[in-house]
């Protein structure tokens, strides 16, 4: 018999219907129980919260069979990579760890190299592992991660490679085992996909139409989180602005279920990302309330010229991005916001890149993402004449990055002699009695206890700023 292939298609990856996705829940085939016993697993992430919670996922899965987890390579039976489409170096890197993987099949023949994620996705991508990398036994993309175990059991009956692949979305499956890395804050997904088509961005083809999660599900889930002890969720979605437009029924927006989760006894809640398009008075209207909707919004703006943001098919100009920051800074006065920048877009002139320096000093972010522009292969940008010299393009990342920081430790020195409130999640690696945590603005703070205090919300006295991190002094007498 020979190998029956599915590899991702671009084509079809780009095709949008109006059908609404089955909704089903994960049902564990009770013949793979024994599936893991004495068997080891580890998965490297890359990219995004959306990997991230998908491996969450796929672990939880694994656990169920039996699998049992390791962070030693030399160990592990099973290797997976959970991977990212974004930019090429983020693939490079990739590309490069399974190549220093081979290594472990000379003693582990048996051992299972796998690539999951968004190159997964992607038909260039595959071809070549296909091509170069023999030893990868094992491929599968966004939409079928759920799978894992059938493929897993018949890479073991075959001994044969298996590349499954669907470029159209599947089903939204609800009750995924979830083995979740923390004990304090959670991925909570509200949706999956992307519909926006920016030019650049690979995402809507590796992660399908947009496909909203049912409302009573993500309320149920997050019930789950609470009853389980946790402090902290964050919302999922690439655009989670857009939560509630695709479902059938009416009157179910973000706006909503912002309201409605502002109302339950999680302490804090987050989301991420958001597209300024889409972000409506409503939603602004109930984050300035507050409450344990966090002052942190992350709002991704790419360019400052109007130009550029029409090449980029982002709808929105400068002007009206600019008014939507003002009307965040109007209802949540001490809001901080961070974004993600582009450099070195196909045709940007010294002109449009000025205009994004202005706009990041009219905005006042506290923090940024910046990238210089990869094209991706089958986005439509990728034909657009790419004529800025590499060198243009490192020196603007540079000067941007230099204004970027400015923002960073502003943000951060508005805190020193405050009490916050901070999260703490753990200890610090080089220091035991050294913990770190996150304010509501999401500051990273570092300071001494004597104390188990983790997973606790604790008030500390910020005594110094850095650019990336703040440092602080607990009182336990006054706790
Ligand atoms: N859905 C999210 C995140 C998408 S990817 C959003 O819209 O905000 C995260 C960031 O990667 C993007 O905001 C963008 O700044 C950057 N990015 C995406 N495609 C890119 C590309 N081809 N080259 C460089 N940066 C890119
Ligand atoms: Fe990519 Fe744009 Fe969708 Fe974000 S909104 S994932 S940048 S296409
Ligand atoms: Fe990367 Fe896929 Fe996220 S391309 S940024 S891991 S959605």
């Amino acid at each position: 018999m020979g190998d029956a292939f599915q590899k991702p298609e671009i084509k079809a990856a780009r095709k949008r219907t109006k059908e609404r996705p089955m909704i089903r829940d994960y049902v564990f085939d009770p013949r793979y129980l024994d599936l893991g016993k004495g068997r080891k697993y580890l998965i490297q992430t890359h990219g995004c919260q959306a990997n991230e919670a998908d491996t969450e996922h796929i672990e939880g899965i694994l656990d169920q069979a039996g699998f049992i987890s390791t962070q030693v390579v030399e160990e592990a039976d099973l290797i997976l990579v959970n991977t990212c489409a974004v930019r090429e170096n983020a693939e490079n890197k990739v590309f490069g760890e399974i190549g220093r993987l081979k290594q472990y099949t000379y003693n582990n023949p048996d051992l299972i190299i796998g690539i999951c994620g968004c190159m997964s996705q992607e038909e260039v991508v595959v071809e070549k592992l296909m091509r170069v990398h023999p030893h990868v036994k094992l491929i599968l993309g966004t939409h079928n991660f759920d799978r894992i175990l059938d493929y897993i059991h018949k890479i073991d009956q075959s001994h044969k490679r298996v590349i499954e692949v669907f470029s159209t979305e599947g089903d939204i499956i609800e009750r995924l085992p979830t083995q979740r890395k923390s004990h304090v804050k959670a991925w909570v997904n509200i949706m999956y996909g992307c519909d926006e088509f920016c030019t650049y961005c690979i995402v809507p083809y590796t992660r399908g139409k947009e496909r909203s999660r049912p409302f009573d599900a993500i309320i149920s889930e997050v019930e789950t989180l609470i009853q389980m002890g946790y402090q902290e969720i964050t919302l999922l979605g690439q655009n989670v602005n857009a939560y509630g437009l695709d479902l059938p029924e009416k009157g179910i927006s973000f706006a909503f279920l912002l309201e409605t989760l502002r109302q339950m006894p999680i302490p804090r809640i987050r989301f991420t990302t958001s597209h300024p398009k889409d972000f409506s008075r409503e939603i602004v209207q109930v984050l300035g309330k507050g409450g344990n909707l966090m002052p942190a919004i992350h709002l991704p703006v790419q360019s400052g010229s109007d130009a550029i943001l029409k090449r980029m098919n982002r709808k929105y100009t400068k002007d009206s991005y600019l008014r939507l920051v003002q009307d965040i800074y109007a209802h949540i006065p001490s809001v901080s916001l961070t974004t993600d920048i582009i450099v070195g877009f196909p045709g940007e002139t010294e002109a449009d890149f000025s205009e994004t320096l202005d706009l990041v000093r009219q905005a006042r972010f506290e923090g940024a993402y910046t990238f210089i522009y990869s094209p991706r292969s089958g986005t439509p940008a990728a034909l657009f004449p790419d004529d800025i010299l590499y060198e243009v393009k490192k020196e603007r990342l540079y000067t941007l990055n230099h204004l970027v920081n400015e923002g960073f430790l502003r943000g951060n020195q508005r805190f020193v002699h405050h009490n916050v409130d901070v999260l703490v999640e753990g200890r610090s690696k080089s220091n035991q009695d050294k913990f770190t945590g996150y304010t509501p603005h999401n500051k990273l703070v570092n300071f001494a206890s004597d104390q188990d205090i983790i997973g606790k919300i604790i008030p500390v006295q910020i005594i110094e700023a850095k650019t990336w991190s703040l440092i602080g002094v607990v009182d336990h007498e006054s706790n």
